[in-house]
């Protein structure tokens, strides 16, 4: 079999990935709040037509109310609209889930079995999920309690992430947080959307080797970079805009030749990305 062959083959792993929808009865600045449920709808109905593997949403499903109960039920609205799709559903956690809800009670709600970081394996990949909503001391964003442009992982998640690295390394690895861990400055200092730890989460990542690809939200524009051998694609908010043109979701497939191909629908982007093959 040549090259070529080997290319078209099926995707090791399709995903589906939908960023910071917000949603909440209202709208404010480009955030069109209300407007998620229709467009997390329409995202659903495109993912449980294609053979994806999971989806994840990358988190902020959800924006604040003053009321504890009135934001529960905007989680559940999105939860129910989320589990249309038949697959397995991961969530990263964002800044705005715990605004007014604990962690436990955010993943609770959600129906989530896993706690908020954690690791799976499918088709040979390796996939570690951050949780990057902490103070300096490692304690949790909680309720309200939180600073969104002052966010951490704790020292000890960063140990978790280089055992459950080092416990994969014959695998690819792709990493999702919410938080961004790339490097870039803003107004010459570091852009509050990046976690103020993220050269120590990036220095775990870079030694472990095998992490190829690290996939990030919470900037709403979205972005694209590449640092020391790994690609940091950050998902365009779906939240941004009025109407289903303005929706913004993403399919991923991973080939066994190391191609990431990013199938963007309305806002988001296409992305093509060859993933470092050497260790
Ligand atoms: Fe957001
Ligand atoms: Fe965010």
């Amino acid at each position: 079999m040549n090259q070529g062959d080997i290319s078209r083959r099926a995707p090791v792993v399709s995903l589906g990935l939908f960023a910071d929808a917000h949603y909440a009865e209202m709208v404010y600045g480009d955030r069109h709040c209300k407007e998620s449920p229709a467009k997390l709808a329409a995202c659903i109905d495109t993912f449980e037509q294609g053979e994806l593997d999971f989806v994840v949403c990358m988190g902020d499903i959800i924006d604040k109310s003053e009321d504890h109960d009135v934001e529960l039920g905007y989680l559940v609205r999105m939860r129910e609209i989320f589990a249309g799709f038949s697959g397995p559903r991961h969530f990263v956690i964002g800044n705005h889930d715990v605004a007014t809800l604990t962690k436990d009670e955010f993943l609770r709600e959600c129906g989530a079995t896993h706690p908020a970081y954690y690791s799976f394996d499918v088709g040979n990949v390796h996939f570690a999920v951050l949780d990057g909503n902490c103070h300096r001391d490692g304690n949790d964003f909680s309720a309200g309690n939180f600073a969104w442009d002052d966010a951490w992982v704790s020292a000890a998640q960063l140990e978790w992430l280089a055992q459950d690295l080092a416990e994969s390394c014959d695998r690819k690895s792709i990493v999702f947080c919410h938080e961004n861990l790339d490097h870039r400055l803003w107004n010459g200092e570091l852009d509050p959307h990046i976690l103020r730890n993220a050269d120590q989460v990036r220095g775990v990542l870079e030694t472990a080797g095998n992490v190829r690809a690290v996939i990030q939200a919470h900037y709403h524009p979205g972005l694209q970079t590449t640092m020391n051998g790994i690609d940091y694609l950050g998902l365009r908010a779906m939240v941004v805009g009025a109407g289903l043109e303005n929706n913004s979701f993403a399919i991923v497939s991973v080939h066994a030749d190391g191609r990431l191909v990013l199938r963007g629908f309305e806002q988001q982007p296409n992305v093509e990305l060859q993933l470092r093959e050497d260790g």
